[in-house]
């Protein structure tokens, strides 16, 4: 029999330490032994967002034992281990720094291989650690930093065919949730005081909807969202205003989810199945859950989400596209340094600020 490789994780891009032990499964899904997540909410909490030295001290101070605990519940030794995978970008240089240079130091100490990881390729292949999915696939990535429409055609071949012009979904989500005072992390408290609030009380702008193409613009939307919050009489005035904030994005992940699908067919027709994948932190939410499958029933796709573990950042992912570039012998070696920003689709055009073309 073959021997099942093993990887070790580490991913430091933002303000989660996280280390996790994945084994690869005979069927191309993935056996998570371990998925360590030592979250600094507390840490940011006061400052209603991450603050970068902050989070890199709070890195520095558990990363150790996170690795630890990885290995510890998995109930492997690092010499069990294949290969180690640490997000290299894009994310916070300070952080970035901390899991990718210990993650080096390790494999070079015990003579393994070390491979650099793309945070957001990450994302794009966690729905394939529960799921068995067929290259190509149509993803939407919803996460704090991006929003994008992308064809994974195969591992290390993405297409971008739509991307957020302003703010990313998660984004927008926390900006609402600290406009309406409802907590931090922000996504969950907009979709927790949701459920409070009448989503049809408010009407709220849904930017470039009508545009062709899957754009996302929601910078005008959050600024509606403060214009309105200034107006506000009663708590059940805030629970309704996040409500009608989570309907307008449905509405608009809807409308252009619908598109991407049917660019994602006028490329790619003789599928068995067409796989509409939805990855990041956004995709935890149940009403943004809810409101793709119905798209994806109407359009004959089939939804794929993550287990919410595997939605916000986490290390399962990372080892998991590491053991994946390491079977095709991809190993990223060009990239020996971190980095800020790093696309997945490198041909794409850079659209925000001085970018923006509309
Ligand atoms: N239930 C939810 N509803 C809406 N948004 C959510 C929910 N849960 C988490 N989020 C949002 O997901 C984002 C965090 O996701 P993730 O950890 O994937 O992003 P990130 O790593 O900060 O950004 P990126 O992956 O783009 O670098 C935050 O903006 C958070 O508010
Ligand atoms: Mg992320």
């Amino acid at each position: 029999m073959e021997k099942k490789l093993t990887f070790l994780g580490i991913e430091t891009s933002c303000d989660e330490t996280a280390s996790s032990v994945v084994q690869e499964n005979d069927d191309g899904t993935a056996k998570v032994l371990s998925n360590v997540i030592s979250s600094q909410i507390k840490e940011h909490e006061k400052f209603g967002g991450v603050v970068p030295e902050i989070a890199a001290r709070s890195h520095l101070e558990n990363i150790e034992l996170v690795i630890q605990e990885a290995l510890d519940k998995s109930k492997k030794k690092i010499s069990d281990i294949d290969g180690i995978a640490a997000t290299a970008g894009p994310g916070l240089v300070v952080c970035l720094n901390i899991g990718y240079n210990i993650g080096k130091s390790i494999a070079a100490f015990e003579n393994k291989t070390f491979l650099p990881i793309n945070h957001l390729e990450g994302h794009a292949l966690s729905p394939s650690i529960e799921n068995k999915i067929s290259y190509p696939y149509l993803l939407l990535l919803v996460s704090g930093g991006h929003s994008q429409f992308l064809i994974i055609k195969d591992l290390d071949n993405y297409k971008r065919i739509g991307t957020t012009i302003d703010d990313a979904v998660g984004e927008a989500f926390d900006k609402t949730a600290k406009i309406l005072n409802l907590g931090y992390p922000g996504g969950p408290c907009v979709e927790k005081f949701s459920k409070l609030g009448d989503n049809n009380k408010y009407t709220l702008p849904l930017p470039i909807i009508n545009r062709s193409g899957c754009n996302l613009s929601l910078a005008g939307l959050k600024t509606d969202v403060l214009r309105k919050s200034k107006n506000l009489m009663t708590e059940q005035d805030r629970y309704d205003l996040a409500a009608s904030f989570q309907e307008a994005i449905n509405k608009i992940l809807s409308k252009k989810s619908e598109i991407a699908m049917k660019e994602f067919l006028s490329e790619s027709s003789n599928n068995s199945i067409n796989y509409f994948v939805v990855a990041g932190g956004v995709a935890s939410n149940e009403t943004i859950r809810k409101s793709l499958k119905n798209i994806c029933l109407k359009m004959n796709f089939k939804p794929i989400f993550p287990s919410k573990e595997f939605c916000g950042d986490n290390a399962a992912m990372i080892a998991w596209a590491g053991i994946q570039r390491f079977k095709k012998k991809l190993f990223n070696t060009k990239n020996e340094a971190v980095k800020p920003r790093w696309p997945l689709d490198l041909k794409a055009p850079f659209l925000k600020g001085s970018g923006l073309k509309l």
